[in-house]
């Protein structure tokens, strides 16, 4: 299905995370300027996930969702399951540093975190905005975009994939 106007600027970050989500995963594919070691990964994380990944989640949660909400059933209950993983992976973020972690547990927590974050965007994009576009009306669909467009998209991805 072809992604509605309104969820476009959403699906465009959702490009950039899902690109920041394979740098930290475990024997990611090795480009020219990629993280080349754990610390160096980290580094990449921390910066990455605190200019990209919250601001994008706390958007989706002041703008996005409530846009959305009260309007469909099954659309509220993802809503709910979405937060909660917003919150699990807030967590894991502030959690992220390598005091007393061997490099092998550090890359460990590095690929957990990139899979995490990528199941929880291909969920937004393969069963929340689907089920959106099925449900609401273009206007309806249209208004969170136009706000998400005046909030500002946020800092440019540090490693801008070819999205
Ligand atoms: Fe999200
Ligand atoms: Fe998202």
């Amino acid at each position: 299905m072809k992604r509605h106007p309104g969820l476009v600027p959403i699906s465009h970050e959702h490009r950039q995370i899902l690109f920041i989500a394979q740098v930290l995963r475990r024997g990611a594919v090795r480009y020219r300027g990629a993280p080349a070691t754990t610390s160096e990964k980290l580094k990449y994380a921390r910066q990455s996930l605190t200019d990209v990944v919250l601001p994008h989640m706390q958007r989706e949660e002041e703008i996005l969702f409530p846009a959305v909400g009260g309007i469909d059933d099954e659309v509220d209950a993802l809503i709910v399951a979405l937060i909660a993983e917003h919150r699990a992976l807030a967590e894991t973020i502030a959690n992220l540093n390598d005091d007393g972690v061997d490099a092998v547990t550090l890359e460990g927590r590095l690929d957990s975190l990139g899979a995490l974050l990528e199941t929880h965007v291909r969920c937004e994009e393969r069963i929340l905005f689907q089920r959106l576009q099925a449900v609401l009306t273009d206007e309806a669909l249209q208004a969170p975009g136009d706000q998400w467009r005046a909030a500002g998209t946020g800092a440019a991805c540090l490693l801008e994939g070819g999205s």
